[in-house]
This record gives structure tokens, sequence and C-alpha cells, in this order.
């Protein structure tokens, strides 16, 4: 639902205006085209913590040299798991690398695994598996974030928001194929830093204070940190997306990651993991699809408690996608829209064009 502050932009405009800023930063053509793609996917989906809200951070680490802009990946192949040296790139560049590394292994073996280390921010991990549902492979992609989450019985955070996507074959960001997209926390924290910029609350049950008292107010929430999803459930999830991120990776812990808004002339040192899986290796895709449909319709054609039907995982984005896709205008919020252009500003590079200024809800 839009709301009164927010504002329409040219979406072919907005898209020449982030990549022009990505490149004027330092990146090269390609890797400013991915880093783009990566930021559009998720603010077209909805995921607006992990869209053009991170182009600051991610602007000041390009152009304050934390973000390799000429890396040199290097990758050791050992049967059917590829481990890749990002070489301090981009997130989307070593993302994309280890897409096609663990796609390429999928198809000679019938799985593949990529691990890569010494990468910065990947963003939403849904751009990755979406790309290997679209090559026709299920996906499960993890990585590692620096801490910001509280154990259960603990006041000091310890692990990252460490996300996980599981992908099936299918259609891509705008299909109705599932795709599991997930923080390991009650949410992102890209989420509490946009609701802090929109001076807007917190729900319970999302973060501690400084103090590891529970806190509704982003702010504090902020200074503070984030509680894990499901109490031990999704702190065990973290904990072991950790541990085999940097185990199988060989690179840092959580720990060792620098902040993502923090120190920005290092480089953050995060792992990521990719896993392709061809069910044509397996019972087959028909097998597959037949599975798909089957478990879809128990959910969408369930009891609903309030007239809207269940939904499958991701398929909120996916429905936020659809209505986007062909669209002219890309929808956000007027802070985003200052943000974005001061940014623009600051590197003498032209605003995308207003289609309008959203006057009412609609
Ligand atoms: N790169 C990083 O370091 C990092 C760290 C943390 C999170 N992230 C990214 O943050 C993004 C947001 O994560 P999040 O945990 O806030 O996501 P979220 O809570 O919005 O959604 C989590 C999952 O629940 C599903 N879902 C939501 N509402 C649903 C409903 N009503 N019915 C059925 N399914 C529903 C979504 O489709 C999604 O798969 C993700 O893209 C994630 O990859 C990245």
């Amino acid at each position: 639902m839009n709301s009164p502050s927010d504002v329409e932009l040219s979406r072919a405009d907005t898209e020449r205006a982030v990549e022009e800023l990505l490149r004027a930063a330092g990146l090269t053509a390609e890797h400013a085209e991915l880093v783009r793609r990566s930021l559009m996917f998720a603010e077209t989906r909805g995921t607006n913590s992990h869209g053009l809200a991170r182009l600051r951070p991610y602007l000041e680490r390009i152009a304050r040299g934390g973000v390799n802009t000429r890396p040199t990946l290097t990758e050791s192949v050992s049967g059917a798991v590829h481990v890749i040296d990002a070489d301090g790139s981009a997130g989307a560049v070593a993302g994309m690398t280890a897409v096609r590394a663990a796609a390429q292994a999928a198809d000679s073996h019938g799985i593949g695994i990529a691990c890569a280390r010494n990468t910065n921010h990947v963003g939403a991990l849904a751009f990755y598996s979406a790309a290997l549902s679209e090559a026709g492979l299920v996906s499960i992609v993890f990585a590692n974030a620096d801490p910001i989450m509280v154990p259960p019985g603990g006041s000091e955070a310890v692990l990252g928001s460490n996300p996980i996507a599981i992908g099936v074959p299918g259609g891509g960001g705008a299909s109705q194929t599932p795709l599991l997209d997930m923080a390991t926390t009650a949410a992102a924290h890209g989420k509490i830093v946009e609701l802090s910029r929109e001076r807007e609350s917190i729900p319970p049950g999302w973060a501690v204070d400084e103090r590891g008292a529970p806190t509704t107010d982003a702010g504090r929430a902020l200074a503070g940190a984030l509680l894990p999803a499901a109490g031990p459930k999704g702190f065990g999830l973290a904990f072991m997306i950790d541990l085999l991120s940097a185990g199988l990776a060989g690179g840092s812990l959580g720990g060792g990651i620098v902040p993502v808004a923090d120190r920005f002339d290092e480089p953050q040192g995060c792992c990521l993991v990719v896993i392709a899986i061809d069910p044509a290796h397996a019972a087959g895709l028909d097998s597959f699809t037949r599975a798909d449909r089957a478990l879809g319709d128990t959910v969408r054609h369930s009891r609903p408690v309030d007239g809207r039907a269940p939904m499958v995982p991701g398929e909120p984005e996916a429905e936020r996608a659809r209505r986007a896709t062909g669209a002219e205008a890309l929808t956000v919020t007027d802070a985003l829209h200052q943000d974005l252009l001061d940014l623009l500003r600051g590197w003498s590079i032209s605003p995308p064009a207003l289609v309008q200024k959203v006057d009412q809800d609609v």
C-alpha cells in the first residue's frame, strides 16, 4: 500500500541514476550493472531493507576503498566443490560468481557447492536463488554477517542476522515459484534502519536496547541488538550458518566481519555459500513440479482467517514484483527519494524523472 508521502520515479531513469552513481564511486560498468540489478531486484519485490536504502553505505565503501573495484577472483575446485576468494569485490560480484560456479558443478555432478570468502555485503539472497531457479535448479544459499543478534539468555550481540534462501526450479523474482529468503533474526536489520528513518516504532520481539531490555524504539534497537527469529531455533540456524560459511569458505566468522555501515575503507570479509542441485539427478523435474504444485495448492486452498488465501514462501514479494513488472514508475518513500537526491547532488548526477507525488492512500 502506498502512503501519502510516497513518490513515483521513472523506473528506467532511476536505474540509470543508480548505475551512474555506482560507476562514479569507482565500480566498472559490468560490476555497477550487477550491483544495480541486485538492489533493484530487492526494491521491486518490496524487500526495501535491501533495496535502494543500501545505496549510501555501498557507495561509501566503494569510494573509500573498502570494495575492491578491480578484484582478481580466484577459484579452487575439488569435485563438485568450488572455493572462491572474492578479493574484496562488491557482494553481487562475488555472489553471481558463486552462482555460476555452483550451477556449472551441478551440471556435471548433479550438485554443486560454491563457497566464497572475502566478499562485501551480498544483499538480498533471493537474487541468487532466483537466478538458479530460472536455470532449473534447486538452491540453498546462506551467508554470514557481522554480529547483531543476542543469543537466548544473552545481552551481547554474538552472531549476524545470517540469512538463508531456498529456491526451487521455476521462474525468477516475479513467478509463483516458492522462494524462502529470510534473516535469522526476527527481522532484517535493514528493516529497523528503514523504520528509524521513517521515525516509526518496531514491533515487540524484534530487538533489545543497549542494556539487553526489550524495546519497540527503532533508534534504541539500532544502538542495541536484534533478537533471533523463533528464539533458540533462529539462533541455532544463525550459529550453524556462521560456522558453515566461515568453515567451508576458509574466511571470517561473523565476529571478524567489518560492520556494513562502519570502517568504510576496509573490506567487510563476509562469506557466502551457494548450493545448487539439479533435480534431474534426483527423482526428476516432473516429480519436483508435482510436489511443488500439490504443496502450493494445499497451502493456498487451506482455510483463511480473514478471507485472503494463505501464501507460500516468496509469494508476497512475487506479487509485488508482478504488479511492478512493465510498470513505468517505481514507488519510493519521500525519505528515500530525498536521500537519493542528496547522493546524486553529491556526485553531480542528474536525478531520475519524477512521475508523480502520491497524494492519497491507494
Ligand atoms: N546479506 C546479508 O547480510 C543479509 C542479512 C540479513 C538479511 N538479508 C536479507 O534481508 C531480506 C529480508 O529478510 P527478512 O527476514 O526481513 O524477510 P521477511 O521477514 O520479509 O520474509 C521472510 C520470508 O517469509 C516469507 N513471508 C513473509 N510473509 C509471508 C506470508 N504472509 N505468507 C507466507 N510467507 C511469507 C517471505 O516470502 C520470505 O521468504 C532477505 O532478502 C535477506 O536475504 C541479508
